[in-house]
């Protein structure tokens, strides 16, 4: 094996600044230590989020050159439109400003009060806009998916047994549609394998119920089913992405990830009459249906970024290197969600920090601990983020995992970048027994993880 090579070369750099840990406390101190109120120049490696964050190629950067301003009818969506017909084989495309407006669109189309709409999982802002419009959630993942340490290749899948079941109790009008997300985010960056794409399209189909996808990380996916799957080894990524939408009714998508834009968003279907609905809902709020809340420019970035995503060289170094981060940390003992995913690494704070109990919120003392160590911003997604604060008691109620996210930005960071976040995750694995837990000194009552400030329990150093 040869060292794992970025398969581009650089134009444009853009500075980072080393700071000293002591520069960082005070920052740390500053903020609350919370992550979020840190200013994003104070931070060496950011791996907050891969939404928005890649790195745009010349192609992408010409295009913007070319957009077309026009209000209506522009040359840039049309061959955004045609990008989208091409990769995910949708004939009715509608452009939002990102993923949550397309989600909002397609709930507010398909769905009402009493609903139910199961999923593997639903990512936050699918979640919230479903209870938005009076509709449940219902996240139906394969039980290996909520089992940090062990091994599965699709641990992103959906319990076609429990769909079956919720279907027979709760009847076919009561669902108007089914969703998979690929990958899975809230669960580890899992892949969806395609024999589980097929069988939850046949469940569908069997019931006439639409099966939509939130296709935010599809090429990704895609390239983990040629790793995995049987039967896909030697077939062009393209191709298994376009076999997983022909399963499909249609998609939202979050042009921010495997769009490789800093923007945008749509939602796709095959169904001519809701798509004139969904119009003229987007006409209510994010603008003309030829450009949806967005600049022609950034029409033309995704287009190039969705054919660009599906490029063979490019999947592989963006899966080397995530599997190459994961690997390296759990060879020295850190243990993190298995096997690596597609678009991040996640850290189980909880077994890796066994003195610190969940309510001491050990993931929240992992990231303020890796921001120290190195200029590292991860994300806490464990008791900061799901759990809840009893508004009566006060009583504090921990998540059922205790994780740090580190999102790799697309394009942006080198092997060296990775070797040194590496070696700063083992260095401070070597001195985890030292380190306390956190409190909370402010929390807001809603999607506290944003906003809250901290207290250690522990002196850092
Ligand atoms: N679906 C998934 C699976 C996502 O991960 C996200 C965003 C969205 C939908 C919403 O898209 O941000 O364009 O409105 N995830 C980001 C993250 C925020 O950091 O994981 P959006």
């Amino acid at each position: 094996m040869r060292t794992i090579i970025e398969p581009f070369r650089i134009k444009v750099v853009e500075p980072i600044r080393m700071t000293t840990r002591e520069e960082r406390l005070a920052l740390l101190r500053e903020a609350g230590y919370n992550v979020f109120l840190l200013r994003s120049e104070d931070v060496l490696l950011d791996l907050l989020t891969d939404s928005g964050t890649s790195a745009m190629s010349a192609e992408q950067w010409a295009g913007m050159m070319r957009g077309d301003e026009s209000y209506a009818g522009s040359p840039s969506y049309y061959r955004f439109e045609e990008a989208v017909h091409e990769v995910f084989g949708f004939e009715h495309v509608i452009p939002t400003h990102q993923g949550r407006a397309a989600e909002r669109i397609l709930f507010e189309t398909l769905c009402g009060p009493g609903d139910l709409v199961p999923s593997n999982t639903h990512f936050d802002t699918t979640r919230a806009n479903v209870e938005a419009v009076g509709a449940r959630a219902v996240d139906l993942l394969i039980p290996e998916g909520l089992r940090p340490s062990e091994v599965h290749p699709f641990k992103g899948n959906l319990d076609v047994e429990r769909l079956e079941a919720l279907i027979r109790q709760e009847g076919v009008d009561r669902i108007p549609l089914v969703m998979l997300t690929l990958t899975n985010n809230s669960g580890g960056g899992q892949p969806v394998s395609m024999a589980n794409v097929k069988a939850v399209s046949e469940v569908c189909r069997r019931h006439g119920i639409p099966l939509y996808i939130d296709a935010c990380r599809f090429a990704e996916n895609a390239y983990l089913i040629r790793l995995r799957e049987e039967g896909y080894a030697d077939r062009p990524v393209r191709e298994i992405a376009r076999e997983i939408f022909s399963h499909a009714d249609g998609c939202t998508m979050s042009a921010k990830k495997d769009g490789l834009a800093n923007i945008g968003g749509f939602v796709a279907t095959r169904d001519a009459e809701l798509a004139q609905r969904q119009r003229n809902l987007l006409i209510l709020t994010e603008g003309f249906p030829t450009y949806g809340g967005l600049a022609g420019r950034d029409l033309e970035a995704i287009a190039i970024g969705l054919r660009e995503v599906l490029e063979e060289d490019y999947l592989e170094y963006r899966l080397a290197s995530v599997r190459y981060l994961g690997e390296a940390i759990a060879a020295g003992g850190v243990p993190i969600v298995q096997p690596p995913g597609g678009h991040a690494i996640y850290i189980d704070a909880a077994a890796f920090l066994p003195h610190i109990s969940p309510l001491e919120l050990p993931g929240q003392a992992l990231v303020a601990e890796l921001y120290l160590e190195g200029g590292i911003r991860g994300v806490e997604v464990g008791t900061v983020m799901f759990g809840r604060r009893d508004p009566d008691t006060g009583e504090e109620h921990p998540a059922p995992m205790e994780l740090v996210r580190l999102a790799l930005p697309r394009r942006v960071y080198t092997q060296s970048h990775v070797d040194y976040l590496v070696e700063a995750i083992l260095a401070f694995a070597e001195r985890r027994e030292q380190v306390g837990g956190f409190r909370f000194t402010y929390q807001a009552p809603v999607l506290r993880h944003f906003t809250a400030r901290f207290e250690p329990m522990y002196e850092p150093a």
